[in-house]
C-alpha cells in the first residue's frame, strides 16, 4: 500500500533473516543523554541517545535513539568523526542499511570516519515506536507483508481509487485512536533533523557530516534550513523536489520514469535476444511487447507456487516488478537483464521467473510474533503525511490527481497512492517545518548528486534544491536507476571522498561514468575499460556490495 511518491523503499524479508542470525538486543542499552557503547552485530557498537520527544516542551518527554557505528579504525590525530546516513524511505531503518553496509561505506569514505546509522525516531529499534495497532496480528491482517513489496495500483481494477482511499481511511483513523499521548505528531522530519544536532553534539562535534540518500535528501535540506551554520559536510543523493515532498505531490518526481523505461526498451534492443529474450527487432516494438503482455496479464493472472512460497502474478505484481527494476536497473537480481528474461518467460507463459524476482515468504501466523521492529510501512506514513499540509482530497479529486499525473509518467497509477495515503492521515503538528528549504550562507557548501535517469527523483530536483543553496554543486552521474547507489563508480567515489576528506567540491558540470552496464555481455567484461587496479578492485567491490545491500536493506521508493 505504501507506495509513496517520495522514496519507496523496500525492507527485504532476506536481510531480516540474515540478520536474525546476529541481531542484537536493543533492550539491553538504557537510553542516556551522553553515548555509551556496548559491542554489537560483530565489529560495530550500538547507543540509544536521549533527546526531547518536543523541542519547544524539553522536559515533557523523550524519545530514544537507536545508533549504531562502525568505528574509525585510524590513528587517533587522524579522526574525523562520524558521518550519519539515512536510507531514505521515509521509515528506512539506517541501523540495518550500516549494520549490512557500514564496511563498504568505509572503504569508500575511508578509515578516518565513524561510519553511523541512526534508526530516525519512532523508526525500528528506536522509541516511541511508531505503531498504529494493538497487537502484531492485527498489523499483518491490516498491512499484509505484500504490502512492504507490493503497492497498490489506481489501476489495478474500475474501483481501486475508492478501495484505497477506504483502505488508507481506516490506517489513518487506528492511527488516530492509538495516539492516545499524542506523540505521533512529534515524528516529523524537523524533529529528526534536530535531533541529527544532537546526536553531532553528542559525539563531540559541532558540525554534522551527512550522507542522506531519496528521502534522505528531504531531511539534509531540512537540517541545513533549520541550521546552516551547523554544516561539516552535507551530501544529498537521489535529491527530490522539496516542495514536492511537503505538499504530498508526488508528480515531479515522477518525470524520468518513463525515459528510465526507454532505456530498458532501447537497452534490450542493442542487447539483442541472447541477453535480452525480450528482444525485438525496435525498442517500439519491444514496448509494444511489454503493453501486449500488461493488458493480457490484467485479464489473466497467473498463479505460482513454489515450495516455501507462493503468489498470483497479475497485473499488479507486474507493474511492481517492473518498477523495481527501474529502480536498481544493473542489480543482478531485478536489474534489467532479469527483467528481460522474466518478461520473456512470462510471455511464453511461466510467470516464475518473474515472481522469483521480487518475491516474499509466505504468510505465516506465528503464535507468538517476533518483535515487530519492521515498521517502515507506518513510519512512512507518520512521517511522509504528517510534514506536509493535510491532504482533504475527495475520490474525484485523487482520480483527476492521478489521471493528470499520467501526463508526466504512466507510472501515476503506482506513484500517486502516496497522495491517496495521505488524504486518510489527520494527524500534523502545528508549527511544524513545512518548507521552503534553503539558505543563504552555509557554513559548508552542499554537494547534491543527480542520476542522468532517476526513476523515483528526477535530477530536476537536485538542480532546483542546488539553487536554494547557493555555493552547492551537483555531480552528475551517468546512470539509470534511483539514486548513486544503484551502481559502482569510481568517478564518483573519488569525488565522495575528496569532499568528506579534504572539503573539495566537484567543478560544476561534472559527469561520473558508472563502472557497470545495464547490459552486460555474456563474458561479463567491461570491455572498454582497462583492468583495475588492486585499490580500484577493492572500491568496486564495496560498491556492488552498497548497491546489493541497500536494494535490500531499504525502503525502495521515494515519497
Ligand atoms: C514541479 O516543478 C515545476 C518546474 O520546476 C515547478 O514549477 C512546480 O512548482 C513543481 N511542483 C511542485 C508541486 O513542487
Ligand atoms: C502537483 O504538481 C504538479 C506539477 O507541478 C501540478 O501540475 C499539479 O497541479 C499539482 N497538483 C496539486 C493537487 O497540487
Ligand atoms: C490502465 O491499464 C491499462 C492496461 O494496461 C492501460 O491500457 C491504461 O492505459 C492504464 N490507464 C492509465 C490511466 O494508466
Ligand atoms: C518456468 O521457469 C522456471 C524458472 O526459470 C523453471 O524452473 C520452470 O521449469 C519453468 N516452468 C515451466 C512449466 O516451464
Ligand atoms: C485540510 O483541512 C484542514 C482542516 O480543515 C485545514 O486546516 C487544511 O488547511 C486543509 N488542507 C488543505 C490543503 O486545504
Ligand atoms: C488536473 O489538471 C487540471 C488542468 O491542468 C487542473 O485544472 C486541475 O486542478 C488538476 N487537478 C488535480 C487534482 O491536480
Ligand atoms: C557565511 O558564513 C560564514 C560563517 O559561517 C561567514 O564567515 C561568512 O562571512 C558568511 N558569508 C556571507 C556572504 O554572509
Ligand atoms: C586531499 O588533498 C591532499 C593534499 O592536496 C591530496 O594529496 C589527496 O589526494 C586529497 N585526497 C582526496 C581524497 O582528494
Ligand atoms: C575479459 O577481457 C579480458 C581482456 O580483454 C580477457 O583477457 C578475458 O579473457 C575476458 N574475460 C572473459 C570472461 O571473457
Amino acid at each position: 500500500m505504501l507506495s509513496s511518491a517520495f522514496q519507496f523503499v523496500l525492507i527485504s524479508l532476506y536481510l531480516t533473516s540474515t540478520l536474525a542470525a546476529s541481531d542484537f538486543d536493543w533492550q539491553t542499552l538504557t537510553a542516556d543523554t551522553t553515548l555509551n557503547w556496548k559491542p554489537c552485530y560483530s565489529g560495530f557498537q550500538c547507543s540509544r541517545l536521549q533527546v526531547p520527544l518536543d523541542y519547544s516542551e524539553p522536559n515533557s518527554g523523550s524519545a530514544s535513539i537507536a545508533i549504531v557505528r562502525l568505528p574509525s579504525t585510524a590513528p587517533r590525530t587522524e579522526y574525523r568523526g562520524p558521518i550519519l546516513f539515512n536510507p531514505g524511505g521515509p521509515g528506512g531503518s539506517g541501523v540495518d542499511a550500516i549494520v549490512a553496509a557500514g564496511a563498504a561505506f568505509a572503504t569508500v569514505f575511508g578509515p578516518e570516519f565513524d561510519i553511523v546509522g541512526f534508526d530516525p525516531r519512532g523508526v525500528s529499534y528506536s522509541t516511541p515506536q511508531i505503531s498504529f495497532f494493538k497487537t502484531d496480528v492485527e498489523r499483518r491482517f491490516l498491512i499484509p507483508f505484500k504490502e512492504i513489496v507490493i503497492y497498490p495500483s489506481l489501476n489495478a481494477s474500475s474501483n481501486a481509487v475508492s478501495k484505497t482511499f477506504g483502505d488508507f481511511g481506516l490506517l489513518g483513523q487506528l492511527a488516530l485512536q492509538s495516539d492516545t499521548d499524542h506523540y505521533l505528531q512529534h515524528m516529523s522530519t524537523d524533529n529528526i533533523a534536530r535531533d541529527m544536532l544532537r546526536i553531532t553534539q553528542a559525539f563531540g562535534f559541532e558540525k554534522v557530516q551527512y550522507w542522506g540518500i531519496s528521502y534522505g535528501s528531504v531531511l539534509g535540506a531540512t537540517f541545513a534550513t533549520l541550521f546552516p551554520d551547523k554544516i561539516g559536510r552535507l551530501m544529498i543523493d537521489g535529491v527530490e523536489d522539496m516542495d514536492s515532498y511537503y505538499t504530498a505531490n508526488v508528480t515531479n518526481l515522477t518525470i524520468d520514469v518513463d525515459a528510465s523505461l526507454q532505456a530498458f526498451f532501447d537497452g534490450c534492443e542493442k542487447a539483442g535476444p541472447d541477453i535480452c529474450p525480450f528482444y525485438a527487432p525496435s525498442p517500439l516494438e519491444i514496448a509494444a511487447k511489454l503493453d501486449a503482455l500488461t493488458t493480457s496479464i490484467k485479464e489473466q493472472p497467473l498463479p505460482v507456487v513454489m515450495p516455501d512460497s507462493h503468489g498470483i502474478v497479475d497485473f499488479l505484481f507486474l507493474r511492481n516488478a517492473i518498477l523495481y527494476s527501474l529502480f536498481s536497473p544493473y542489480d543482478p537480481v531485478v536489474g534489467f537483464v532479469s527483467l528481460g528474461q522474466s518478461l520473456a518467460a512470462l510471455a511464453e507463459g511461466n510467470a516464475t521467473t518473474l515472481y522469483t524476482m521480487i518475491a516474499e515468504p509466505s504468510f505465516e501466523c506465528q503464535a507468538s510474533p517476533p518483535p515487530f521492529h519492521l515498521n517502515n510501512f507506518e513510519a512512512y506514513i507518520a512521517i511522509a503525511c504528517g510534514d506536509p499540509e493535510p491532504i482533504n482530497d475527495t475520490v474525484a479529486q485523487l482520480e483527476e490527481f492521478w489521471m493528470n499525473g499520467t501526463r508526466v509518467s504512466q507510472f501515476s497509477d503506482l506513484f500517486s497512492v502516496t497522495r491517496v495515503l495521505c488524504a486518510g492521515y489527520k494527524i500534523h503538528r502545528q508549527g511544524r517545518f513545512q518548507g521552503p528549504v534553503g539558505a543563504k550562507n552555509t557554513s559548508f557548501p552542499l554537494l547534491l548528486v543527480g542520476n542522468t535517469l532517476d526513476s523515483a527523483t528526477a535530477r530536476a530536483g537536485a538542480l532546483k534544491t542546488s539553487k536554494a543553496f547557493p555555493g552547492s554543486v551537483v555531480l552528475t552521474q551517468d546512470s539509470v536507476g534511483h539514486t548513486s547507489t544503484v551502481a559502482p563508480s569510481l568517478c564518483t567515489y573519488g569525488h565522495f571522498r575528496a569532499y568528506f576528506m579534504n572539503g573539495t567540491l566537484p567543478a560544476p558540470g561534472t559527469v561520473c561514468p558508472v563502472d557497470a552496464e545495464l547490459f552486460p555481455s555474456a563474458s561479463g567484461n567491461i570491455t572498454s575499460r582497462r583492468l583495475p587496479s588492486v585499490e580500484e578492485k577493492r572500491l568496486l567491490d564495496a560498491g556492488r556490495e552498497i548497491s546489493s545491500v541497500l536494494r535490500r536493506a531499504v525502503p525502495r521508493r521515494a515519497l
